[in-house]
């Protein structure tokens, strides 16, 4: 029965969120509704797009920094590897790997609001590697960080690939000084941020060829078509991403191409929707070194150390809570 009343929690939220969304002067829908079933495998197929560097570029960090990073987690000893929105894990494995190899004492806490995405997460841990510690932390990041605290040993808090993008530079401060507050003094988080480039690669990531960004952002339509009885028809829709490089930030729309109304049985309403209007989807803020440096000291950590690729398209900044 908890399952469903997940699923009727999740539809029930999105109602809410997509009323609120499609009610406001800029309408928007919240890009957490991207990663249903269908999203996840979208998901996975963008990781593997060729525009899409982000997270072959953190992969290869890992890859070339790993003894690195093993050292500086061990250096207090025995520690706590906390992460963040896990997701398929791949990249943490990395890491994993290579401490097992190397006899690192260390437990591995995945901490996700999403008890499928956990589950499924143990499993292909385990079956990779069988030695491996690890508890599953249902539950939001910072309740998850509390349960972590009580083993004393250090944290190393990991939040990679695009997490920390999806907030807004405001929303990253705020985010952050509450993660510190969670966290003794010696605890390390290593996090990835995608740097400013050359605009057309960053765009490109967003905009690929192939059209499996489109069918990411357009499956957002889907969602609502299928959950709340939605008409949209999608190809009155186009994905429309932009870069503005002085921010950094990346949006991602659906812009109307033609003018149409949608009826929404569950909220028994329908909205209008007219040609050239934008609703946005999504931020991927991207950072350069001296606006990462900037953050960690405002939110209270020393910076410790940036792995870099090796085209400089993303770090993995290590910072230490002082
Ligand atoms: N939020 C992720 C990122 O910033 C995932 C993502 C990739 C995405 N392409 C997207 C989200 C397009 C919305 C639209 O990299």
């Amino acid at each position: 029965m908890t399952t469903d009343n997940a699923v009727f929690d999740i539809t029930e939220s999105l109602k809410e969120d997509v009323l609120k969304g499609f009610s406001a002067s800029n309408k928007y829908i919240p890009s957490k509704y991207f990663y249903d079933q269908i999203g996840d495998k979208i998901f996975q197929e963008i990781m593997g797009l060729p525009e899409y560097y982000l997270t072959r570029a953190e992969g290869d960090i890992f890859n070339n920094f790993k003894s690195n990073l093993r050292s500086l987690f061990g250096s207090d000893g025995g520690f706590n590897l906390v992460e963040l929105g896990a997701g398929d894990g791949l990249k943490t494995s990395i890491l994993i790997d290579d401490f097992i190899e190397n006899k690192i004492e260390f437990k591995y806490y995945p901490i996700d609001i999403s008890e499928n995405s956990n589950i499924s997460l143990k499993a292909s841990m385990m079956e990779q590697f069988p030695e491996l510690k690890i508890e599953l932390i249902t539950s939001d990041y910072f309740s998850g960080i509390e349960k972590i605290k009580k083993h004393y040993a250090r944290n190393v808090v990991l939040f990679l690939g695009s997490n920390i993008g999806n907030f807004s530079v405001k929303e990253a401060s705020s985010f952050l000084k509450e993660l510190k507050s969670v966290l003794s003094p010696n605890d390390l988080v290593l996090i990835g941020f995608d740097l400013k480039k050359n605009p057309k690669v960053v765009l490109d990531a967003y905009n690929d060829k192939s059209g499996v960004t489109k069918r990411f952002n357009l499956n957002l339509l889907t969602r609502i078509n299928h959950e709340l009885g939605a008409d949209f028809k999608l190809e009155n829709f186009d994905h429309c991403p932009t870069y503005d490089h002085n921010t950094g930030e990346v949006k991602s729309f659906l812009k109307v191409v033609k003018t149409c109304q949608v009826y929404i049985t569950s909220l028994e309403q329908s909205f209008s929707f007219t040609a050239g209007e934008l609703i946005h989807t999504e931020i991927s803020q991207k950072y350069d070194v001296s606006e990462i440096k900037a953050l960690a000291s405002k939110v209270g950590f020393e910076l410790k150390d940036n792995f870099f690729d090796e085209n400089n398209y993303f770090v993995n900044s290590l910072w230490i809570n002082k």
